[in-house]
């Protein structure tokens, strides 16, 4: 009998027929809907192994529900804050993420939130469709350059390796704030070392790509936003948290930064009454770094080799 998997969200049909020939494949078939907590306590019922998405909440009661003969849980996201993952390891189950795959594909759209906001690109097409072009005026819509700017990173793992080569494009100064120093990254992208108040203070652009850990929860909050260029953007593309929505939307609304691009929000989907929604100097876009169709593919692909081999008793390529 083929080891049983329950998935939390249908993918491609090729993707789940290549899973579904290699396991006893059961899956919530709602379209594009998150699984109900119900739905999903009932799903992993004795299952060996759980593909999850990072809109799940792997918990202990999940844990507890699936039994144990439960193996391994594939998340289809390189971060997996969603999942308890020392929960998880004292049952001796593996945990699993898709590492490698999206770092380029993000860091493009980093670089893209990063460009759109310098511009104003969103605001200037918005402006041009709702019939607000009415001449070519000497300083419409006028952003800020890009070349030759401090590019901030806080966190210098591959995505900001990525986007610090992007950078070194542009002519950037790049200066960046790491947990650990990366002397080959300050070799290959010409990037200095700094405090993380030095690269808050002296960033034109601060670009946030730490994972969520209880450590980097608020990384920027009030005080680090205080502390900005009255000039600076903000570009988040890690997880939500990293950074206080409520003292950055504060921040915007008073005009204490520029601007901010956002990928990810500490609560998704975000509410239509979301704050930073009434705001023109934000460009907010629903979770998309990773989302080509090369990349989001080659992420399932990468997680149906890591669940596979989790419940055919291998270990698998890619555990946390
Ligand atoms: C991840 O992988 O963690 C992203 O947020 C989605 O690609």
């Amino acid at each position: 009998m083929k080891p049983s998997v329950y998935l939390t969200r249908k993918l491609p049909d090729q993707l789940m027929e290549q899973l579904a020939q290699q396991v006893e494949l059961t899956f919530y078939d709602e379209a594009d809907q998150p699984v109900p907590r119900a739905e999903l306590l009932r799903g992993v019922e004795g299952v060996d192994g759980i593909f999850c998405l990072l809109t799940d909440k792997i918990d202990g009661e999940v844990l507890d529900r699936a039994g144990k003969q439960l193996k391994v849980i594939s998340n289809l996201a390189v971060g997996y804050d969603n999942i308890d993952a020392a929960e998880a390891k004292k049952r001796g189950i593996f945990v699993t993420n898709t590492p490698g795959v999206l770092t380029e594909t993000t860091a493009d759209l980093t670089f893209a939130l990063l460009m759109a906001t310098a511009r104003r690109i969103v605001e200037a097409e918005d402006n041009l469709r709702r019939g607000g072009w009415k001449t070519w005026s000497p300083m419409q819509l006028t952003g800020l350059d890009i070349y030759g700017a401090t590019l901030g990173l806080i966190g210098m793992g591959r995505i900001g390796e990525a986007v610090a080569k992007r950078a070194k494009g542009f002519d950037m100064n790049v200066i960046y704030y790491n947990r650990n120093r990366k002397p080959e990254a300050e070799q290959q992208f010409g990037c200095q070392y700094k405090s993380k108040d030095e690269v808050v203070q002296e960033a034109d652009f601060l670009v946030v790509l730490t994972p969520l850990t209880p450590e980097t929860q608020g990384i920027l909050g009030a005080r680090e936003l205080n502390m900005m260029k009255k000039t600076a953007i903000l570009i988040k593309t890690a997880r939500g948290s990293v950074v206080d929505e409520e003292a950055l939307y504060e921040a915007l609304k008073e005009r204490k930064i520029w601007a901010a691009g956002v990928d990810v929000f500490a609560k998704e989907p975000i509410d239509p009454n979301h704050p930073l929604l009434s705001l023109d100097n934000a460009v907010l876009l629903p979770h998309i770094g990773s989302a080509s169709i090369d990349t989001r593919t080659k992420m399932c692909q990468m997680a149906i080799r890591n669940v596979v081999a989790g419940v055919t008793g291998q270990t698998p390529p890619n555990c946390v």
